[in-house]
């Protein structure tokens, strides 16, 4: 016998959901933008669905009067700086970032007065304060080439992810002050697994988020020829979905959120997927449910707003990142 958690209605309840939501969207003139995290079912009533840069993107030239934001509290923030003229929701405001959360914007402040005169380039997974306190924002996709564009002889803080602070150093050459923070799923992403799984699909291509503790070591080990087989990309989630629809490679190690894999199975479905981590599932992204989506434009709450103070300040930061990286 199969024991099944769900209740049996719970396809109708979903059909139902998705139908009210559609209506709702309608009346609203919203947009429902999803992470590549984000559960299935949410992806799947979303209008978009990528990473960072594309989403920011979006919400910045939306026609849109509403955005309802399916991913955490920080990429609501951006939406709401880039897009100060709409209502932009979340649907669970305790969808936050253990990432984000490692570094306040007056640690920065002081890090900032032990370096004077240094260029602050923080990664988009930061509070809006905290990029109101930076020079340059960046997202996975385009941190080696905002970093790039800063003049050679320039001190850089980057903060607050140091594997993608790494990543950054080694495909730049650039020397950088990293800042110590990490994001609690992806740094749990063990190495020696990862590896063990190659070993034993070794015509599998490795898909490596540059947030992974795993990503050096894996890089060194692919460099040493220590696991043959197909190439080991570093991308960000957008570049994984991508490459994994155009490589001739038919078996894929994936090594980041698991929320990623139905994107990837939707677009490739004779493609075979394997989580480097059945563990890695980001508790924050997993808080938005069709429930709280239809809820959210239900009653237009919760919002995310910014002051103005302080949007304009990481607006700056922002639009910078866009003038180098387009
Ligand atoms: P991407 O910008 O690659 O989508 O990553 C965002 C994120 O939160 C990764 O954990
Ligand atoms: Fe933050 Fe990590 Fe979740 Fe991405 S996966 S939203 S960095 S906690």
């Amino acid at each position: 016998m199969v024991l099944s958690s769900a209740p049996p209605d719970a396809p109708a309840r979903a059909d139902r959901l998705v139908h009210r939501i559609s209506e709702l969207r309608r009346a609203r003139n919203a947009v429902i933008l999803a992470h590549n995290y984000q559960l299935p079912e949410v992806q799947d009533v979303a209008d978009l669905v990528g990473d960072s840069l594309f989403l920011s993107r979006e919400a910045a030239r939306t026609a849109a009067d509403v955005i309802v934001f399916c991913g955490v509290h920080f990429m609501a923030e951006t939406a709401a700086i880039l897009s100060p003229g709409r209502t932009v929701l979340l649907p669970d405001l305790e969808a936050g970032c253990s990432l984000a959360e490692t570094i306040t914007a007056e640690q920065l402040r002081l890090w900032k007065a032990e370096h004077p005169g240094a260029v602050v380039v923080s990664y988009v997974n930061t509070s809006a304060e905290v990029k109101a306190e930076s020079d340059y924002c960046c997202t996975s996709s385009n941190a080696a080439a905002v970093v790039r564009g800063i003049p050679e002889d320039r001190e850089i803080l980057f903060c607050p992810d140091m594997f993608l602070g790494a990543h950054v150093e080694r495909v730049t050459g650039r020397r950088m002050h990293v800042w110590m923070g990490e994001c609690h799923v992806h740094a749990g992403i063990d190495a020696a697994a990862l590896q063990a799984t190659r070993r034993s699909h070794p015509d599998a291509e490795l898909l490596v988020h540059p947030e992974c503790g795993c990503t050096s070591s894996t890089l060194y080990r692919v460099g040493e020829g220590d696991l043959p087989g197909p190439a080991c990309v570093v991308s960000s989630t957008e570049g994984m979905v991508r490459r994994a629809a155009e490589s001739p490679a038919r078996t894929f190690i994936v090594a980041t959120e698991v929320g990623i894999l139905h994107r990837m199975r939707q677009q490739s479905p004779d493609k075979t997927f394997l989580p480097a981590a059945e563990s890695a599932v980001c508790p924050y992204m997993k808080r938005i449910t069709l429930e709280k989506v239809a809820r959210a434009l239900e009653r237009l709450e919760p919002r995310v707003t910014v002051p103005e103070a302080i949007a304009a300040r990481a607006r700056r930061a922002l639009d910078r990142m866009v003038e180098i990286t387009g």
